[in-house]
C-alpha cells in the first residue's frame, strides 16, 4: 500500500477512511477506486453497528469517519479522532451528531440532503394510507385464513379523499422543508386540505400553492390527519406530547417519519389506548430500535423499522454522495454537502489540514 501511494501523482489523495457499517455498493465502489486510500469497514454486517471501544480506536486513526445515523458522533468520538478531517453522514438528518463540537474542533460534518426527498415523501403516504385503511392488518388477517365471508364492517376505516361527504379532508403537515413540501405535493390527487405549521420557514409555507399558513395548536385541532417533518432539534424535542396529542381530532392519525423524539412515546401510547387520537402511523422511535411499552401491542398503529430513505436506488445515491463528501474531506476540500460550513473559516479547521501537511 505505502508503495503503490508514493508512485502517485502530488494530486492523488490519499489517507485512512474508517467506515462505521458497510454502505450500499455505489458509495463503496467509489471509494475502493481510489488507490491511496485505506478504506476499513467496522461492521460488514446489516443487523448490527460497531462496539462503541472499537469505534473510539479506530477513529484514532481515521482522516475521516463515514458513518451511519445508528452512531453516537459525540464529543468523545470527535476528540478521539485526533487526525479527523471529516464526518459524513450518509443520512439527512445529523441528529446524532454533536456538530457544534464537530465545529470547534474545526471538523466539517457532511450528509446527503435532497436525494431522499421524494422517497420519504411516498413512505409517508404509505404509512398514512395504510394506518388509516388498516392495511397490515387486513393482510394479517388475510393470511392466516381467517376472511371467511365478506362482511360490511370488515376493516372499515378512514377515507383520504372527500368521498360521498363532500368534505376535503385536512392534512396537516408540521415541518416544510423539502419533504413536507414533497408530502403536500403528493395530497393534490387525494384533494385535500392542506394547512402548514414551519416557524422557520413561514414565508415558504404561505407561497406554497394550496397550502394554507396555521400556528401548531390550530393544525392539530382542525386536521384529519398530521404528518410530521421538521428535523429533531433542542426545538422540536416532544414538539408533540400530551398537551398536542389531547388538541387533536379523536379521529385524527398521526404520522412520522422524522425523528421519533419529536413526539412523546409515553404520551402517543395513552392517546391511542385511551382514544384521544385514532391511530398512528411510526417509521421512528424515541428510542430506536426499541418502542415504548405497550405501543407494539396496540390495534391501530401501523410500525416501520425506519426505512423512509429505504429504496434500492435512493440508498445507492445517499452512499454515493457520502462517499463523495468523504473523499473531499481527505482531498482537504469543502465537501459538496457540509452541515457546518463555517467551519472552513476556523483555525481549528485550518491547523488540522496544515499538522495533516506537515505530519
Ligand atoms: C434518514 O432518516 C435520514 O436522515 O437520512
Amino acid at each position: 500500500m505505502t508503495g503503490r501511494i508514493a508512485e502517485m501523482g502530488p494530486s492523488a489523495v490519499t489517507g485512512r477512511i474508517v467506515v462505521t457499517r458497510r454502505i450500499p455498493e455505489a458509495g463503496m465502489a467509489l471509494l475502493w477506486a481510489e488507490p491511496g486510500v485505506e478504506v476499513e469497514v467496522l461492521e460488514e454486517a446489516q443487523d448490527r453497528g460497531p462496539h462503541r471501544d472499537r469505534l473510539l480506536e479506530a477513529v484514532a486513526a481515521a482522516d475521516v469517519l463515514l458513518c451511519l445515523l445508528t452512531e453516537v458522533v459525540d464529543r468523545e468520538l470527535l476528540s478521539a479522532g485526533r487526525g479527523l478531517r471529516g464526518v459524513s453522514q450518509m443520512a439527512v438528518g445529523v441528529d446524532n451528531v454533536d456538530v457544534p463540537a464537530a465545529t470547534e474542533l474545526g471538523i466539517p460534518v457532511g450528509h446527503t440532503p435532497g436525494l431522499l426527498t421524494d422517497t420519504t415523501a411516498d413512505l409517508a403516504w404509505a404509512l398514512l394510507m395504510a394506518t388509516a385503511r388498516h392495511i397490515p392488518q387486513a393482510h394479517q388477517y388475510q393470511v392466516e385464513g381467517r376472511y371467511r365471508i365478506w362482511g360490511p364492517e370488515l376493516f372499515t376505516g378512514a377515507d383520504l379523499s372527500p368521498g360521498g361527504s363532500g368534505r376535503r379532508k385536512v392534512l396537516g403537515i408540521v415541518g416544510f422543508g423539502r419533504i413536507g413540501q414533497a408530502v403536500a405535493r403528493r395530497s393534490v390527487g387525494f384533494d385535500m386540505e392542506v394547512v402548514a405549521h414551519d416557524p422557520r420557514n413561514r414565508e415558504r409555507v404561505e407561497e406554497a400553492p394550496g397550502v394554507r399558513w396555521a400556528g401548531l395548536d390550530e393544525l392539530l385541532e382542525s386536521s384529519d390527519f398530521v404528518s410530521l417533518h421538521t428535523p429533531l432539534t433542542p426545538e422540536t424535542h416532544h414538539l408533540i406530547g400530551e398537551r398536542e396529542l389531547r388538541r387533536m381530532k379523536p379521529s385524527a392519525i398521526l404520522v412520522n417519519t422524522a425523528r421519533g423524539p419529536v413526539v412523546d412515546e409515553t404520551a402517543l401510547v395513552r392517546a391511542l389506548e385511551e382514544g384521544w387520537i385514532a391511530g398512528a402511523g411510526l417509521d421512528v422511535y424515541e428510542e430506536e430500535p426499541h418502542m415504548a411499552a405497550g405501543l407494539a401491542h396496540l390495534p391501530n398503529v401501523v410500525l416501520l423499522p425506519h426505512i423512509g430513505s429505504a429504496s434500492g436506488d435512493t440508498r445507492g445515491r445517499m452512499a454515493r454522495m457520502a462517499a463523495m463528501n468523504a473523499l473531499a474531506f481527505l482531498r482537504g476540500e469543502a465537501g459538496p454537502h457540509t452541515v457546518n460550513p463555517q467551519v472552513y473559516a476556523t483555525l481549528a479547521y485550518g491547523r488540522r489540514q496544515s499538522d495533516r501537511r506537515h505530519g
